[in-house]
């Protein structure tokens, strides 16, 4: 089975990390994708969220990278990908994710699956990664090492 994991991932986060690392010893193929403007000014082009992506998972066998514009369910379908697959931190998390779950599958039949986050990275988002970073503060244990360096570049 061949699974969607969709975001923005400005930037990718340990959570985001953690979710499709689970996601590929569940299913037999994890196609990340990287929105290509996400609602939201973005801190990382399309292009450096990707790569960051791409490098973390550069060993692994079952998990491809690839950006897309336009809507979900027309990149899964173009994708071949059976589900979609998004991670849920907590209930906050589920209004919004529920309504675009029930707007797939009415969309186009795409099915979403929901894998909860690890306790330890319940509190972590990409907003609060930035603001943090932002005013100075240390997100050495929010992010992996190639996220970060970006940052300190930024
Ligand atoms: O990481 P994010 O910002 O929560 O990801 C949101 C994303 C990219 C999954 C969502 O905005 C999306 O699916 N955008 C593509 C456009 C689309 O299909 N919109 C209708 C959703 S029902």
């Amino acid at each position: 089975m061949k699974v969607l994991i969709p975001g923005s991932f400005d930037p990718p986060t340990n959570g985001h990390i953690d979710v499709i690392t689970r996601c590929s010893k569940v299913f037999d193929e994890v196609l990340v994708g990287v929105i290509v403007n996400p609602s939201k000014e973005s801190l990382f082009s399309t292009d450096v969220r990707s790569e960051m992506l791409s490098e973390i998972f550069n060993k692994k066998k079952n998990i491809n990278v690839k950006s897309f514009e336009g809507l979900l369910v027309d990149f899964a379908k173009k994708n071949n990908v059976n589900a979609i697959v998004k991670g849920l931190r907590a209930m906050t998390d589920f209004d919004y994710e529920f309504q675009m779950a029930q707007m797939n599958f009415n969309l186009a039949d795409f099915e979403t699956i929901f894998i909860p986050a690890s306790p330890e990275y319940g509190y972590v988002s990409s907003s609060l990664v930035k603001e943090i970073h932002s005013y100075g503060g240390d997100v050495n244990e929010l992010v992996p090492d190639n996220v970060l360096r970006r940052l300190k570049d930024d």
